[in-house]
């Protein structure tokens, strides 16, 4: 796994949104041939669903998309910094958390982005929290994130010339 670009995606719970994340950018990096190449997990903020699989909304919306979600709830930890390339968090309160993170890390080589900084339809806004609202919540995170996930992909392809 060394050499490898790891990419960590990260939400409050780590049940909805960054498992979600986590699956549609495996599903691209496997669609480009470049999974000896990208290593991608999720975490939350939270420890609150530590070992949980992903919500049933969440693997709903994914398989409608031909996507498996294999992902279980871990909290993010400021190792990651020293361990990942890239850190992507869901939405600004989750930034703020995990910028404390990375300053408490040793290193923090970790870059830090809001994850919609790679929306081109509403760049730098929040992925909204869907974990208490409707179906038609995972459908519209689903749109965000899979054209962040696709121009994020973009992006770090050309920074190391895959
Ligand atoms: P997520 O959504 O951060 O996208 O995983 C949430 C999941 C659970 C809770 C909040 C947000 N919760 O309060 O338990």
């Amino acid at each position: 796994m060394s050499g490898m670009i790891k990419v960590l995606f990260v939400c409050l719970g780590n049940i909805c949104r960054s498992p979600l994340a986590e699956g549609i950018f495996k599903y691209k990096v496997t669609r480009d041939g470049l999974g000896d190449k990208i290593h991608v997990e999720s975490a939350g903020t939270s420890g609150w669903h530590i070992g949980e699989s992903p919500d049933p909304r969440s693997v709903e919306i994914a398989e409608r998309n031909g996507i498996f979600l294999d992902s279980y709830g871990r909290k993010a930890v400021s190792e990651d910094f020293n361990e990942f390339d890239y850190i992507l968090a869901m939405d600004s309160s989750n930034y703020a958390d995990l910028k404390r993170l990375k300053n408490s890390s040793t290193n923090g080589a970790a870059q830090l982005f809001l994850m919609r900084d790679f929306d081109d339809i509403g760049k730098g806004q929040d992925v909204p929290d869907p974990y208490y609202g409707g179906e038609d919540g995972f459908s519209y995170v689903f749109e965000l994130l899979d054209r962040s996930c696709e121009n994020l992909l973009e992006t770090i392809k050309k920074n190391h010339d895959f």
